[in-house]
């Protein structure tokens, strides 16, 4: 059997990017207050800003589109999507938002008050957004290991079990419910085990607290789990995120990630207790329960989209990917968070940049750096994302120092991947000659989106 793992897809539309000279890219980052952020997508090369809507869909779903039934109320469309997730899931109730931020709000708008508190392996930022809008304290608890870079585990994306139970005996009248969220996204694509999943799931039952899973990566999480968990190597996948399912008692999902669309999310619940109020939130959010937050079109591109995204050749590429790129990176000494995520790799910018003190944002210099030169664009997740300028003009700083090149889905191939590997080399070469930077122009909230910067 020929060792190379190729892509399980073949290409039948093509869409050209755009190749520019290291000068053309000096004056666009210039241009663009040295963000890449504010870049043109057009001016890049190889786009891994995220792998959130940013994937390729299938001729299946192409053709699926043309199906979608656009009724107001009761469309075809919606009921084919609700038996496609009620398979999946085991849920009853299937409630469509436009993406996996509106299922956040609804659900937590229905279910959640000022003071209460959610335990989560970790939140993402637009989750942790929510329930803080809403006064909802939001409780970070991954294991230890989780937070270590270098460290090799195989579910780094587990809950710690022992401080859940000690938050869920001293706070228990402030939780509403438990989150786990798979993959981890904030600890670097990380994946939960099952046996995880169902002890905190028990947990959860014996302080009478409901589950609810944020599921955007689901398809990844169960393919690391029959990839690493023994007692699963000859188990489905759907079969694995049936179980996965079976121990939540609702989940939110981004359909931007492994439901394989460029749009959409839902909320998922197993009983009718929450139900009245998570529909009439919807009507006032997103919109009417059988479409919510998405065109009939949408609805049967999902529901192609998640069939495909459960489909096990396609996973199995879809995890070498990163993996491969991770080898790469290892033989040119680059660091990066181990072992790679699901969807993403995350590169210590720190292993380049070793000199560079914190002030010059080593993160974004990196980041700045990839664009340079060979037109990539990741994203910072270092002191400009989480750091923060205090009113007496000091700054924090956050603990690591990543860039993330997150891959959108069925969209790169090989050669994309290699080429990023030799970019990422040379800059690694070439670590002497890259320039820290200073911010000139922030806003108060989210800065990383629309700051500016200048040559530190
Ligand atoms: N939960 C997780 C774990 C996520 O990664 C995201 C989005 C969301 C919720 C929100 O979903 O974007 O559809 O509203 N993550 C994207 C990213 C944006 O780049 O990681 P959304």
């Amino acid at each position: 059997m020929p060792k190379t793992l190729i892509e399980p897809f073949r290409i039948k539309s093509i869409e050209p990017i755009r190749v520019t000279t290291r000068a053309d890219r000096e004056q666009l980052l210039a241009a663009a207050h040295l963000n890449v952020f504010l870049l043109r997508a057009e001016d890049v090369l190889i786009d891994w800003l995220t792998d959130s809507g940013t994937g390729a869909m299938s001729s299946r779903q192409w053709g699926a589109i043309m199906e979608g039934d656009e009724s107001y109320a009761g469309a075809r469309s919606f009921y084919r999507l609700e038996k496609v997730i009620q398979d999946i899931t085991g849920m009853q109730h299937f409630v469509p938002t436009h993406q996996g931020r509106a299922a956040e709000k609804v659900l937590f708008t229905a279910v959640c008050k000022q003071g209460d508190l959610v335990p989560n392996n970790c939140h993402f930022d637009t989750t942790r957004g929510n329930l803080e809008y809403l006064g909802v304290e939001a409780l970070d608890l991954v294991e230890a290991v989780g937070l270590q870079p270098a460290t090799i585990a195989p579910f780094k994306g587990n809950i710690d079990l022992a401080r859940a139970e000690e938050v869920l005996k001293k706070e228990g009248q402030r939780i509403p419910f438990g989150m786990l969220t798979v993959t981890n996204n904030t600890g670097g694509g990380q994946p939960v085990s099952m046996a995880n999943i169902r002890a905190y799931a028990a947990l959860l039952k014996k302080y009478g607290k409901p589950f609810i899973m944020d599921v955007c990566r689901f398809a990844e999480n169960a393919m690391f789990i029959k990839m690493r968990e023994p007692g699963y190597e000859n188990t489905s996948i759907k079969a694995i995120a049936q179980e996965m399912f079976s121990y939540a008692d609702g989940a939110t999902m981004s359909a931007k990630k492994d439901g394989m669309v460029n749009i959409g999310g839902f909320i998922v619940l197993r009983s009718d207790e929450w139900l009245d109020e998570v529909r009439s939130d919807l009507i006032m959010m997103e919109g009417f329960p059988t479409y919510g937050g998405m065109a009939g079109r949408d609805l049967e591109a999902l529901a192609v989209g998640l069939e495909e995204g459960l489909d096990e050749d396609y996973l199995r590429y879809r995890l070498r990917t990163a993996e491969y790129l991770g080898e790469k990176l290892d033989a040119a000494g680059v660091g990066f968070v181990k072992p790679t995520g699901g969807h993403a790799v995350y590169i210590d910018a720190r292993t380049v940049l070793p000199g560079m003190p914190v002030q010059h944002y080593p993160a974004w210099a990196l980041c700045n750096a990839l664009y340079l030169e060979g037109g990539i664009r990741g994203v910072e997740i270092g002191s400009v994302m989480f750091g923060k300028r205090l009113d007496d003009g000091t700054e924090t700083f956050h603990s690591m120092e990543l860039v993330r090149l997150a891959f959108p889905r069925r969209m790169y191939t090989q050669s994309h991947f290699d080429y990023a590997a030799e970019v990422i080399a040379e800059v690694k070469q070439k670590a002497a000659s890259i320039r820290g930077v200073k911010i000139v122009k922030q806003p108060k909230f989210l800065r990383h989106f629309t700051a500016q910067f200048d040559w530190a």
